[in-house]
């Protein structure tokens, strides 16, 4: 059955916010009560290049530049609330952008309210404001070109006469709600919100008015959100610094100390592997004066998730949970195969993954291999490592006398993605790798029964024949060329 349209009718919702609005700080608001969660502004030029990839390891859907970049992350538990908004100028690039999102979102919102250079130099955000035919040509595009509901968000004009003009031409394009920053396009976020204009907006159209501009004077905690909307007379509600700075504004069991707010946030951030420069801002706005404590200087100094993590003493819930992601990427590459090498063109490649604790301390595959490429007088092994967009992970490809290799497996890191890759190698040629026990598997023993204590490769130098050979020797049984 299709979910029911969103409404926007009594509803409170986070606002968009660049930086601050990606899927860690929506999924928080939307645990804490808010109703409708806005993402940040994205621009239609970037969105269009983007391919929509399913992510089986997060669980998300993303939304990927050429470049790689994730520009924007959702999920199952956000469909049916989060309203995706652009920055646009183009009718045409405003409908291909929320065509593609159509199916992964609530709702499509136009920005028409950012005052930035970046935004109206390219007549986006505010500078809509002063061209209402492009506002109609945009909207209505939008609203008869797509299934789900359509908004905008605006700036109020320099008159009370000119915004409820404005709005009303903006009613009769067939949105569904209609967002009044209550300030002027000059006016600071510090000036105090025009309480009135929101007002008679909302008494002369029939649409949801929601009210926005509250934060800093009028809206401190939940308690002060009902008053907020009644002294705008409107249907509902749009915070944007007050969540930025505890998200727990959006519920009724009163505000919580920020520092559960930002474990909360934090959580999500690990669990969704958000950026962690996105993460790193988002904790420093909750910071706020305390950015320079002990704590809020660990943050600025973190360079990863894992490290932030440390700050906030979340190190084995950073590990569970890379554990538990770790075995949803094995279970999606088929992990559970037995290892044995595939060629993948004129690659190599096997199912491995390098797992610490199977080697002693200092030692290596990579160390083994290079060990013995010396000693066979080959070139030194050359690693090429890529990295995915959706999760992040590496794979990566070991060139040993011309020979490829690499893990099916990605991994975490760039480092143990080498090893993998230097792993697979080794095991191809037959060739010891340094792992616990190993001696068990006769290599080892067999080393020791040769008396060398120059480590494997000068065993194997005598033992093995040259890497070609061992290769020819390989396909020819059934190797890797046949298997
Ligand atoms: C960090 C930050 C980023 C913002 N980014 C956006 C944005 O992407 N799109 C938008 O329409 N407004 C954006 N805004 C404006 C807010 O949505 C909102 O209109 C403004 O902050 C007033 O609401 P408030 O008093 O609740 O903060 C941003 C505001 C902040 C503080």
């Amino acid at each position: 059955m299709a979910a029911p349209r969103l409404s926007f009718s009594n509803v409170t919702a986070l606002a968009p916010m660049v930086r601050v609005g990606t899927l860690p700080m929506r999924l928080l608001a939307l645990d804490y009560g808010a109703d409708v969660v806005y993402c940040e502004e994205l621009i239609d030029l970037k969105m269009v290049q983007c391919q929509r990839v399913v992510n089986d390891v997060l669980q998300t859907v993303d939304f990927v530049a050429p470049d790689d970049r994730v520009m924007f992350r959702t999920c199952e538990r956000e469909k049916d609330r989060v309203v995706f908004q652009m920055g646009t100028a183009d009718p045409d690039r405003a409908l291909a952008v929320a065509r593609l999102v159509e199916k992964d979102v609530a709702a499509v919102d136009v920005n028409m309210g950012c005052p930035k250079e970046y935004s109206t130099k390219g007549g986006m955000g505010a500078a809509l404001l002063s061209d209402p035919e492009k506002i109609e040509a945009i909207l209505k595009k939008l609203v008869t070109g797509v299934s789900i509901p359509v908004t905008c968000k605006i700036r109020i004009l320099p008159s009370l006469q000119e915004t409820v003009s404005l709005v009303q031409r903006i009613e009769k394009t067939g949105v569904a709600a209609v967002a009044v920053h209550g300030r002027f396009k000059e006016e600071r976020p510090r000036h105090p919100v025009h309480c009135d204009y929101i007002q008679a907006v909302a008494r002369a159209v029939s649409i949801p008015v929601i009210a926005n501009g509250g934060s800093l004077d009028l809206v401190k905690t939940n308690a002060d959100v009902a008053e907020f909307r009644a002294a705008c007379g409107a249907s509902s509600v749009m915070l944007a610094r007050a969540a930025m700075w505890n998200a727990s504004v959006f519920s009724s069991r009163g505000p919580l100390p920020v520092e559960t707010v930002m474990e909360d946030y934090l959580r999500y951030a690990i669990r969704y592997d958000n950026n962690a420069f996105n993460t790193k801002y988002c904790l420093c706005q909750m910071l706020r004066d305390k950015v320079e404590s002990v704590l809020g200087k660990q943050v600025q100094a973190a360079q990863t998730n894992a490290e932030i993590s440390e700050a906030y003493g979340l190190q084995a819930f950073y590990q569970q949970t890379q554990d538990e992601l770790q075995a949803r990427r094995d279970a999606s590459q088929g992990g559970g195969q037995p290892e044995r090498p595939v060629m993948d063109g004129d690659v190599t490649t096997m199912a491995v993954r390098f797992e610490r604790r199977e080697y002693p301390p200092q030692i290596t595959p990579k160390m083994f291999l290079l060990e013995w490429s010396r000693k066979e007088k080959l070139e030194q092994p050359q690693y090429d490592t890529v990295q995915r967009s959706q999760d992040r992970s590496f794979q990566s490809t070991v060139t040993v006398a011309g020979r490829k290799y690499r893990s099916s497996l990605w991994e975490k890191s760039k480092k143990f993605a080498e090893q993998a890759s230097a792993i697979v190698c080794l095991r191809t040629l037959g060739v010891p790798e340094g792992r616990i026990g190993e001696g068990e598997s006769g290599l080892v023993c067999k080393r020791k029964r040769e008396g060398r204590a120059d480590g494997p490769a000068g065993a194997d130098r005598r033992k093995r024949p040259h890497v070609a050979s061992v290769l020819e020797e390989t396909q020819s049984n059934g190797g890797p060329g046949a298997v």
